[in-house]
This record gives structure tokens, C-alpha cells and sequence, in this order.
């Protein structure tokens, strides 16, 4: 049974708050595959997961006054959301972060190192003192630093390297001897040309100035190179390197590795060699995808700004066209392994062409005619012509060759083969006219044997779109009342299973029309709205953020602050944000509205020392009168109270 298993994976994503239409693209397509896989009654197991470890993580949190993963959890789980919107059937999910990932990274690294494939040296690079990153002299740009542009130095930090540079060899006699490994076969040349020939140098696998990331266990000062961390997940996942090793066991070398073209390299040279270091098998195949480029940057024309008016937030595309509409897009709009460009009309064009003309329209008809002329009863076929043998030999061809480009790996051709289908249909519904032969008595069993031809076409296209569509096909399927005994499985996707006499309801529109130019004059005014109210939120934060002029310390000591107890603590009715704080002074009660709402709970509030700024000229806030302001610590989405660091009495001046 083992040749019976698939074992697919996506790459993991690194956390961000920005998941855009272009990131679902690998992980919609694996999906598409696990299920047509699953579908062919195979032992699918299909992973993907999440990416957390890296000096940026931890400069973005820091910048947001959170821990790491205090930063990460909210982007794990929005991203988690993303992929239930889209009916992602992942089997697991991995997270650099687990437990059972890090000790098996820190176990694999122990291991090279034990067989001499890593070995302590030093790396000397351009150093960006900032960003704390070293660079090599051909990732500077202009000769400085490639994130932010700053002047760099040269600069030296003990490290622990892979010997990568002995692997060169292997790795091209790995793709000389297995032309399926590295798909499209572009990408061969391009590894070779760019990165093997030059010569492979040995890679850098630790860091010192990272912390951020998994140690080293017998060098603890190190972490691990991300890209190492990142690259096992793929055989962590199955247990590699734990106690509990069975999935690994029967999964691994996985069938079908899905990346985008940026991250080839590191899935066809530093993996496999790892992979070598370690003895374990190659994968079958790495697929290196193409891009989706987002298009369509237009001008508002009120201001000349160049603002986006691509709606490309996932959420918010399934939300407005739904699940099916998302994956049919981004499944057949680029040809497989090219770059293609996304707009929002590209989609809506997509959207009315191919599901609400071609499918919506084929399921309608045909559902009203049957309903029409035989009171919703599928009439049984009589004798078939030519024409309609036709139709047919294509309903019983199309599993086979969709099938063929799945194994190729050509999605979108796999998915327009079942469309040729659909529109072969609709093309035999022009040719036969049953509004025609309707009304003639004597074509009454003609008029059966069409409705019957057609009715075949959708049920068999529907059963093959399921793996690619997750809603439509079921939504269309149940349109034929049929009873529980007929699958929908490929083992039925042949003509002539559909008993006739079911009954057959009239359809609902699958996928409704949708008025291109209207739906996009309103895009671009909300996009346009919505860029205005970001730019107005940008200037606000800069205001509160912008330098300000330095003062004298007898300007300072105008502003009296006090050590106050919060003695009590009530909402505020008319306001969202606001507390009413009663807080003593000791020989003194003050009241003062402040805008803790969303940071802290009466409970947390009361009993707490704050500092107060005691002669802040008294102001009214939603009707209550506030004598004062209390001292907070701010960032980001980040509000702390500030208090005496060990207790102090209530009214004691601050300064
Ligand atoms: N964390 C690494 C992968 C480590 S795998 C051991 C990473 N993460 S990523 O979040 O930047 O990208 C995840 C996937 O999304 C990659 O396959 C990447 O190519 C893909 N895409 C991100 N933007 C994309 C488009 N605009 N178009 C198509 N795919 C894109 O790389």
C-alpha cells in the first residue's frame, strides 16, 4: 500500500498581519491537489504551518512593546481564519514554535554537528549595526544594507557552519538523474546557472546576534538559522526526530513539495543536501510556482494620489464573492509555474465568464427545462445520435485527462478541461434547441435523451470540480434528488450512472452576475475612502510620535506629578473609551476621565499607585469633569500605567 500514500506540503508562512491574496495561492493549490488525491482514494497527509522564528519577528514585537509570541499567536490564528474561509483541508499545522519542532531542530543540528557536517568558524560580513544583520557583499544594494538602506561596516561573529560546498556534486547528479525532481524544468537551469556553478560556499547555520530563535543546545549563546529551523518542519511534522516517529515513517519522502519561485533555492540545494547530511530520502518533487502580481495601482483623480483599488485582503474577496469564487481564480487564472497579475476586475470577469455563464447558466437551464417540459422528472434517454455520442465519449474522457494534468502538476489546464466540458454542454443545449423540439410531439423522446445527455454532463463536471470548488459542486449535485446510493465519487464520474425518474428541483443561481462596472466604481470609491481615512490615522500617530522641542528644567517643573491611589473606577455611559477614576491624594479626592477602557479592567485599576499629573488644568470629558491626566507608557497597541516601583504614599510629589 505505500505507493498508495500522498504526502504534500506548502511552505510556512512567516506571521504577518498583511495576508494578501498572493499568499493563499500555494496553499489553494495544495489544497486542490489533497483533495483531488483523496478523491483517488489515496492516504493523502497534507501539511502546512507557520514560520516564527527570525530577528524581524522580534524587531516587529519589540517595536509593538510585545513578547514574540504574545505578537505572533494573533497572526497564527488570523491566518488560521484565512484558511478556514478558504476550506483548506490541511491534516496539520505546524509551528516553529512547538515543542516537539524545536527539540527535534536542536536534536538534527546535534546530529550534523556529530558527523561533522557542521563545524565553528567565523563569518565575516558587512554587519548593518541597526538591523543587526550581517550581509554578504552581494546582498548589499548600492553597497548598503538591503532592509533599510543604512551605511554598513565590516564586521566578524563566531558561528556554526554546514559543509553545503561538498554537496554541489550530489545535487546536480540528484537533478541529472531524477528529471522530476525540481518542476518547471525553467527552474533547473536557473539553480544550476545562478547558484551551483559559481560554486556552493559552506552556509552559516547559527547565530549569535539572534535571539529569537532555537538554541543550540551544546552552544548556547547560538540559534539555529532560520531556514534550517524553517526547512525540517517538513519531516518534524511526521515526528522526525521523536519518540513518535510513525508518520514520518509512512509519509516520508514527500510527493509533491509546492514553493514560489523566490524560495526555490533553499527547497532544491540547502534542503536536499541536509537531507543528504542526514541519510534521508530526497522528496519526488519540488514545484516552483510563479507569482501573483497585484495589479492595477490607479489614480484617484481628485488628487493625483497613486492609491491601490485592489481589494486584496482574503477575508474581505470571500466575504463579498465567496470561497469557491477566491479558489476557481486563483486555481485557473496563471498558466502553471508563470507570473500573472491579479486585479479586481480579472476576478469578477473570471467570476461571470466561466461559473455564472458557463456553469451557472448550463445548471439553470437545463434544471428549468426538466422541470419545464417533464414537471422535474429526469426523463429516461432513448437512442442516442451521433451528436449526442459525442458529447458523451468527452463526459467519459474528462476524469482521465483531468487527471493526466494533475499529475503534471498543470492545475489550471486540469480545471479547463472539466470546463471544456461544461461549455460543450451548453454548446449542445444551442444545437439540439429543446424549446424547439418541445413543442413538437413527435420529438418527445429526442427532447428526453437531451435532458438525460445533459444532466450527465453537469453531475459528472460537478463531481470533478469538487476537489478544485468546495461549495458549488455539492450545492449543484443536490439539485438532482438523488438517493443516498449514488457517491459522488470519481468511481462515478462516467455518463449513464444517473438513474432517470429522480426527481429534479429547479435551480437557485450557483453563481449570480455580477455587474462588473458598478462593483468596481464602488470598489474604487470605498479603496479610495479608505486610503483617505488611513492617511488622516498615519498623520495623527506621526503627531503624537513627532519630536518635540527640547525645554528648560523649570519648563519641566511647571508640570507637578503625584503618586495617587485609584480608589474607585466606572465606565464613562457616553463615552467608548473612558473611566471615571476617583483617586485620593491622600489630604485629597480627585476625579479625572482617562481613556483606559480598552487596556484594563476596573478590577485591575482599583488599589493600584499611578502617577498623576496634579495641576493639568481641569477640562469637562463626556459631562464628567477631569482634574488631571494619569501617566501612562505607550506603543504601538501597547498602553502600561506607570506606578512608583515600590510603594509609595498617596500625594508624594514625583520629580
Ligand atoms: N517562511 C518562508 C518559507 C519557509 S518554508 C520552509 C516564506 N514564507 S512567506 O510567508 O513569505 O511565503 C509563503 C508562500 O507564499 C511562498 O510560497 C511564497 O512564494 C508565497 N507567496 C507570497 N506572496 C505571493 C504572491 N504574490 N504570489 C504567489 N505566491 C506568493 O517564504
Amino acid at each position: 500500500m505505500e505507493n498508495n500514500k500522498f504526502y504534500i506540503t506548502t511552505p510556512i508562512y512567516y506571521p504577518s498581519g498583511n495576508w494578501h491574496i498572493g499568499h493563499c495561492y500555494t496553499t489553494v493549490v495544495c489544497d486542490a491537489l489533497a483533495r483531488f488525491n483523496r478523491m483517488l482514494k489515496k492516504d493523502v497527509f497534507f501539511l502546512t504551518g507557520t514560520d516564527e522564528h527570525g530577528q524581524k519577528i522580534e524587531k516587529k514585537a519589540q517595536e509593538k512593546g510585545l513578547t514574540p509570541i504574545e505578537f505572533i499567536n494573533p497572526l497564527v490564528s488570523g491566518l488560521k481564519d484565512i484558511w478556514k474561509e478558504l476550506d483548506i483541508s490541511y491534516d496539520k499545522f505546524i509551528r516553529t514554535t512547538d515543542d516537539y519542532h524545536v527539540k527535534a531542530v536542536q536534536s538534527i543540528f546535534k546530529k550534523l554537528y556529530d558527523k561533522g557536517e557542521i563545524y565553528k568558524s567565523t563569518y565575516e560580513g558587512w554587519y548593518c549595526t541597526p538591523c543587526e544583520s550581517f550581509w554578504t557583499e552581494s546582498q548589499l544594494v548600492d553597497g548598503k544594507c538591503p532592509d533599510c538602506g543604512r551605511p554598513v561596516q565590516k564586521g566578524k561573529e563566531e558561528s556554526y557552519f554546514f559543509r553545503l560546498s561538498k554537496y554541489a556534486d550530489k545535487i546536480l547528479k540528484l537533478y541529472e538523474d531524477n528529471p522530476e525532481f525540481l518542476q518547471p524544468k525553467s527552474r533547473v537551469n536557473e539553480m544550476v546557472n545562478n547558484f551551483i556553478k559559481p560554486g556552493l560556499q559552506d552556509l552559516c547555520v547559527s547565530r549569535t546576534t539572534i535571539k529569537w530563535g532555537i538554541p543550540v543546545t551544546f552552544d548556547e549563546k547560538h540559534t539555529v538559522y532560520v531556514w534550517v529551523d524553517a526547512l525540517t518542519n517538513y519531516i518534524t511534522a511526521l515526528g522526525f526526530g521523536t519518540e513518535n516517529d510513525e508518520l514520518y515513517k509512512k509519509y516520508w519522502p514527500a510527493n509533491v513539495q509546492m514553493v514560489g519561485k523566490e524560495i526555490v533555492r533553499f527547497h532544491t540545494i540547502i534542503w536536499p543536501a541536509i537531507l543528504m547530511a542526514l541519510d534521508i530520502p530526497m522528496p519526488e518533487k519540488v514545484y516552483g510556482h510563479g507569482w501573483l502580481l497585484i495589479g492595477g495601482d490607479k489614480l484617484s483623480k481628485s488628487k493625483g494620489e497613486n492609491i491601490k483599488t485592489e481589494i486584496t485582503d482574503p477575508k474581505e474577496l470571500v466575504d463579498r464573492y465567496g470561497c469557491d469564487a477566491l479558489r476557481y481564480f486563483l486555481l485557473r487564472e496563471i498558466p502553471f509555474g508563470n507570473d500573472g497579475v491579479y486585479t479586481n476586475e480579472s476576478l469578477l470577469k473570471r467570476i461571470n465568464g466561466d461559473l455564472s455563464n458557463d456553469l451557472g447558466n448550463l445548471v439553470s437551464r437545463t434544471t428549468a427545462m426538466i422541470n419545464q417540459y417533464f414537471g422535474g422528472e429526469l426523463p429516461a434517454p432513448t437512442e442516442y445520435t451521433s451528436l449526442d455520442n459525442e458529447v458523451i465519449a468527452l463526459a467519459n474522457g474528462t476524469l482521465s485527462s483531468v487527471k493526466s494534468y494533475i499529475d503534471a502538476i498543470d492545475v489550471p489546464t486540469a480545471l479547463g478541461e472539466i470546463f471544456k466540458l461544461v461549455q460543450r454542454a451548453n454548446k449542445y443545449i444551442d444545437e439540439t434547441e429543446p424549446w424547439k423540439i418541445s413543442k413538437l410531439p413527435e420529438m418527445r423522446e429526442r427532447l428526453q435523451t437531451v435532458m438525460y445527455v445533459l444532466s450527465e454532463c453537469i453531475r459528472i463536471s460537478a463531481i470533478l470540480l469538487k476537489p478544485f470548488i468546495t461549495k458549488a459542486p455539492d450545492k449543484i449535485l443536490a439539485f438532482y434528488k438523488i438517493d443516498g446510493t449514488l457517491e459522488n465519487t470519481f468511481d462515478n464520474a462516467y455518463f449513464g450512472v444517473l438513474k432517470p425518474g429522480v426527481m429534479v428541483e429547479k435551480a437557485t443561481p450557483v453563481f449570480p452576475r455580477i455587474d462588473v462596472n458598478k462593483e468596481i466604481q464602488e470598489i474604487e470609491k470605498m479603496m479610495v475612502e479608505r486610503h483617505k481615512k488611513a492617511v488622516q490615522e498615519k498623520k495623527e500617530t506621526e503627531k503624537v510620535e513627532e519630536k518635540l522641542p527640547d525645554i528648560s528644567i523649570d519648563d519641566f517643573f511647571k508640570t507637578q506629578l503625584k503618586v495617587a491611589l485609584v480608589k474607585n473606577c466606572e465606565t464613562i455611559e457616553k463615552s467608548n473609551k473612558l473611566y471615571k477614576l476617583t483617586l485620593s491624594l491622600g489630604d485629597e479626592e480627585r476625579t479625572v476621565a482617562s481613556g483606559l477602557r480598552k487596556y484594563y479592567t476596573p478590577e485591575e485599576l482599583i488599589g493600584k499607585k499611578v502617577i498623576l499629573v496634579a495641576n493639568l488644568k481641569p477640562a469637562k470629558l463626556c459631562g464628567v469633569l477631569s482634574e488631571g491626566m494619569v501617566l501612562c507608557a505607550e506603543r504601538g497597541d501597547k498602553v502600561v500605567l506607570i506606578s512608583p516601583e515600590t510603594d509609595m504614599p498617596e500625594g508624594s510629589v514625583v520629580g
